[in-house]
């Protein structure tokens, strides 16, 4: 079975997020914060949102973080809405993880091309030819993909999960991403039948293009997230995610950074390291298409008109609450628990190391 004919064809890229003066960012943003009071409510926002969107959730004591700490702290926290600034499959995360909590997204349509090139359906028949093998999958996939695996991981944890599989015997089914699983199955050696989907950002990262770059900058670090391809991955100082990413940027010695990731990432970059330069990873060069330019369009999508729209469009509910069937909830709750209790197992052992 061809494992990557379920990416989408001719993917036709929404509109981003309407752009605003700096005088009318300043009033969303405070029209917000006043709503967010009334509603008990908070914004949760990924490191790869537009600027004002990742300002607006630490001016009003939100969260930004990587998929894996924004569900843990949309799941810790006391409020009784989430505003998740992201694409769709974090939204999901949040409700399977807190049913009781009202979760709003400024915009339902935010895909993941990891996601789509996942379909559920295609995805069990696979998986039930394959009943010897455990099935792990990324965060990065529908609620419905998260019910029929036994295991959910982020790109922090992805490496450290399948070792510990690994390590007792366990064969393994991976999905989506194909870059993602080659880097684990390349670290791990475990034995893995890898799903062939792939991120249409950090796919573009392009290997000549970025030699060309570090010969030009030879003194720098080169930071890349594992969604890339395995020849720019190879290129790498730092292998991670996007917290592991920006941790090692404010820890290495080095002035110069180039980054291969969604340039989302900057924003949180530019706090970390001040007084570093920062250079995006080339997506053009041979074999490029550019549809992405580094900037998802999906995460794109989220704008403070727009997440102003959600928490007072009542009228419109269900443009932009999350919902997700039951059946699908409580078994997905099983693999996104596991993937919970093993990341604090993890860090409980570091702490001690
Ligand atoms: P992180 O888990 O590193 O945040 O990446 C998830 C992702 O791909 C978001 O688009
Ligand atoms: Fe999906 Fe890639 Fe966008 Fe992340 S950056 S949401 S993996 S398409």
């Amino acid at each position: 079975m061809d494992l990557s004919q379920f990416m989408p064809k001719d993917l036709v890229y929404p509109k981003a997020a309407v752009s605003l003066t700096e005088e009318e960012k300043k009033d969303y943003a405070d029209k917000i914060a006043r709503v967010l009071k009334e509603q008990n409510a908070a914004v949760i926002a990924h490191y790869y949102c537009n600027d004002d969107v990742q300002a607006l959730a630490e001016s009003t004591g939100g969260f930004i973080g990587d998929s894996l700490e924004m569900a843990k702290w949309g799941k810790r926290s006391s409020y009784d809405k989430l505003i998740v600034c992201g694409v769709r499959f974090m939204g999901e995360t949040a409700k399977i993880l807190s049913p009781e909590k009202t979760i709003l997204m400024s915009t339902l349509s935010a895909e993941c091309s990891l996601d789509l090139g996942c379909p559920a359906k295609e995805f069990g028949e696979f998986c039930d030819q394959h009943p010897d093998r455990t099935v792990v999958v990324y965060a990065n996939t529908s609620a419905a993909v998260k019910a029929r695996a036994d295991w959910v991981v982020t790109s922090s944890i992805a490496v450290e999960l399948v070792e510990y599989l690994h390590s007792r015997g366990e064969k393994i089914i991976w999905a989506p991403d194909r870059h993602l699983g080659s880097y684990i199955e390349r670290i791990t050696g475990a034995d893995m039948l890898r799903w062939q989907a792939h991120c249409i950002v950090h796919d573009e990262f392009k290997a000549q293009a970025l030699e060309k770059l570090i010969r030009m900058y030879p003194d720098a670090a080169v930071l890349v997230h594992p969604e890339s391809p395995a020849s720019v991955v190879h290129m790498a100082t730092v292998v991670g995610s996007t917290s592991q990413l920006l941790k090692a940027a404010g820890t290495l010695p080095h002035k110069q950074l180039i980054v291969a990731t969604d340039s989302g990432i900057f924003y949180k970059l530019q706090q970390a390291c001040p007084d570093k330069e920062l250079i995006i990873a080339p997506t053009q060069g041979e074999g490029a298409t550019c549809k992405s330019c580094a900037h998802c369009p999906w995460m794109a999508m989220n704008g403070l008109k727009e997440i102003y729209e959600a928490l007072t469009d009542t009228a419109n509910t269900a443009k932009h609450e999350v919902m997700v069937d039951e059946d699908i909830r409580v078994k997905a709750l099983t693999s996104l628990n596991r993937l919970l209790e093993f990341s604090d197992k993890l860090n409980q052992k570091k702490q001690f190391q």
